[in-house]
């Protein structure tokens, strides 16, 4: 069943198109990856489908009674967000904001959310550390505990493992395999990491001048990724 699909979406800014008549849909349980140039618009639709910035055009459905509450969301690291001055549990903790409603204060059941997704994470023992302080690694995995905490069904990734190094990314991608596979979690994860999405991803939604979406088998026949992974290739 579909619990998010994508109608028509024409997505830009300021009048200008960035992404055309974009028509893709997910399902419970599915393993998207989106991948595609720099500048293409995966940044921008992530925000679309959590609805943090309108479509100039078409739509985006929710189905199944899922709402954006039920999403968590990883956003694309920037450089002011990694001197956030804030202790790792108070970050991890702030993930249990439903949207729209801003709270002062965490009920008992809050905390014990941001506790079992510390544990999940590995990271209990870097609750009372300043998050500025801590490795990229680290960081990734305290934002990734942040968004567990909103994520009840639905975990949107933008670029998980940008700056970790090849352990670290390995370890990332099997938890969030795990969070797939165990857990039921749909997961939708922005990559530039070609291998890793043929890896684990079971559907392929690709963007740039041209759009593909399908299944990872059928992207691995298209002339795209024989173009896409050219030169990238071991
Ligand atoms: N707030 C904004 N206002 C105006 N233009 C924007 C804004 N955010 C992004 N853009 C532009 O929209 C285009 C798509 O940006 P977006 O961040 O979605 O790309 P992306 O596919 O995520 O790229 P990357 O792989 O580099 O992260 C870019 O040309 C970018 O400059
Ligand atoms: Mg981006």
């Amino acid at each position: 069943m579909s619990i998010i699909r994508c109608e028509d979406l024409t997505l830009g800014y300021e009048g200008t198109a960035i992404i055309n008549d974009l028509n893709f849909s997910v399902n419970t349980g599915d393993y998207l990856c989106i991948v595609g140039e720099n500048g293409s618009g995966k940044s921008t639709l992530m925000k679309t489908l959590l609805k943090l910035k309108n479509p100039m055009s078409g739509n985006v459905i929710l189905d199944e009674g899922l709402t954006q509450k039920d999403i968590g969301y990883l956003p694309q690291q920037t450089v002011v967000q990694k001197d956030f001055p804030a202790k790792v549990k108070e970050i991890v903790l702030s993930g249990c904001q439903s949207r729209g409603a801003f709270k002062l204060f965490y009920n008992s059941e809050d905390k014990a959310l941001a506790h079992e997704n510390m544990e999940r994470m590995s990271i209990t023992d870097l609750a009372e550390r300043s998050y500025k302080e801590l490795s990229g690694g680290q960081q990734q995995r305290v934002l990734l505990a942040r968004a567990l905490c909103a994520a009840r069904k639905v975990l949107l990734l933008d670029e998980p493992v940008a700056g970790l190094d090849p352990m670290v990314t390995e370890q990332m991608y099997e938890l969030i395999d795990e969070l797939n596979k165990k857990d039921g979690i749909t997961i939708i994860m922005i990559s530039h990491d070609i291998h890793a999405a043929m890896k684990y991803a079971s559907n392929i939604l690709y963007i740039a001048d041209d759009i593909f979406f399908g299944t990872k088998a059928e992207f691995k026949k298209h002339d795209i990724f024989k173009r896409y992974t050219l030169g990238q290739e071991d």
